[in-house]
């Protein structure tokens, strides 16, 4: 079987508030890999429903994210762009993955405990092997490269064990590769508008915490100038961020959007009060935003248009993943 050298796998939950996290660590690198590479990117709906979703929410969130796929400049044409729960490899790689993979190893997962809570008898036997399932994600199509932001790179990790141990246990060397993480750019983990201690996450209680893909102008702008900072200006380099998680995140944010790096936003805005560099980047959010936004609604008001990209994107998802699953079950001894 013939192995790629540069096939890009990666996903996102349609869990809703898709949000600016979500696209500068994540979409907004997709995009730039479609030159280089050949490109899967999955709406992961079986990844979402490890913690309860309302069924007609998940199905309009799962179209949501296919078109902030669309929106931001992926092109379902020349690449693939599908929902998981299309291609039945997904679960069917997880389960012969889930006898390789070790419970020691789903016990040292952080984000699981921080999911799980205090309560983690309660939680959903998904969420606990839900590394597993990811893992069966990229493998299914024997993916070189993922895309994602900082948190996910415990997951990688264990993906990239996973298939190692699975070359070992079948004496099948060199049948998955070791898929590599691409975590890029200067916003790998953008933090909390209200906490620059904490990420910008779906499940933040608080709407002022991120900025997300449906926000309007007026939204964005009010969320950067709420946004929580300190009393300082801001410093000539880098260095002068430390111990200013608030600065910091909303440089790094800065920088992002405008394709630059920290020292250099830095040295444009060096000594500036908040009260102009807030200002700066709400008009520099929306200049980026609100075209991707607008292109979004577009696209769900056409809800024919993104059934069929993601019929006919699991169609070719099934044509590279079923190929590997039977490759899988010979492998494994089923006959
Ligand atoms: P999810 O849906 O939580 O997030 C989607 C992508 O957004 C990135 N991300 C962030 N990046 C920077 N700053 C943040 N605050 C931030 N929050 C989220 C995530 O790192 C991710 O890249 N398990 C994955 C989905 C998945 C997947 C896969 C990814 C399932 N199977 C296979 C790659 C390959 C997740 O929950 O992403």
């Amino acid at each position: 079987m013939d192995q790629p050298q540069n096939r890009v796998f990666s996903g996102v939950q349609p869990t809703g508030n898709l949000h600016l996290g979500n696209y500068l660590g994540a979409i907004r690198n997709f995009v730039g890999l479609q030159e280089t590479h050949e490109c899967i990117y999955c709406v992961v709906d079986m990844h979402a429903i490890t913690v309860w979703q309302d069924p007609k929410e998940l199905a309009a969130n799962t179209r949501e994210v296919a078109a902030a796929y669309i929106a931001s400049g992926i092109d379902p044409e020349r690449h693939i762009v599908f929902n998981q729960s299309k291609v039945s490899a997904h679960a069917e790689l997880a389960w012969i993955l889930n006898c390789v993979v070790r419970i020691g190893w789903l016990n040292r997962m952080t984000q699981f405990k921080d999911k799980a809570g205090k309560d983690r008898e309660k939680a959903s036997v998904g969420l606990y092997t839900y590394p597993v399932l990811m893992a069966a994600d990229i493998l299914a199509y024997r993916a070189t490269h993922v895309p994602v932001g900082e948190d996910q790179k415990q997951h990688l990790e264990l993906a990239r064990d996973t298939a190692q141990k699975f070359n070992n246990d079948f004496d099948a060397p060199d049948f998955f590769p070791q898929p590599e993480p691409l975590i890029m750019g200067e916003a790998t983990r953008v933090m909390s508008l209200r906490d620059g201690t904490k990420k910008m996450s779906k499940s933040d209680p608080s709407d002022l915490s991120r900025i997300t893909m449906r926000d309007s102008a007026d939204d964005i702008a009010k969320k950067i100038r709420k946004a929580q900072t300190d009393p300082d200006p801001l410093p000539e380099d880098v260095k002068g961020l430390e111990g200013r998680p608030g600065a910091d995140n909303l440089v790094g944010i800065y920088a992002a959007l405008s394709d630059k790096t920290k020292a250099q936003v830095l040295a444009e805005f060096s000594g500036a009060q908040f009260s102009v560099f807030k200002p700066a980047l709400a008009d520099l959010a929306v200049e980026k935003l609100s075209p991707i936004t607008n292109e979004m609604k577009r696209l769900m008001d056409d809800r024919a248009y993104i059934d069929t990209i993601l019929e006919k994107g699991a169609e070719r998802a099934r044509a590279i993943a079923d190929p590997v699953l039977a490759r899988v079950r010979e492998i494994v001894g089923f006959i």
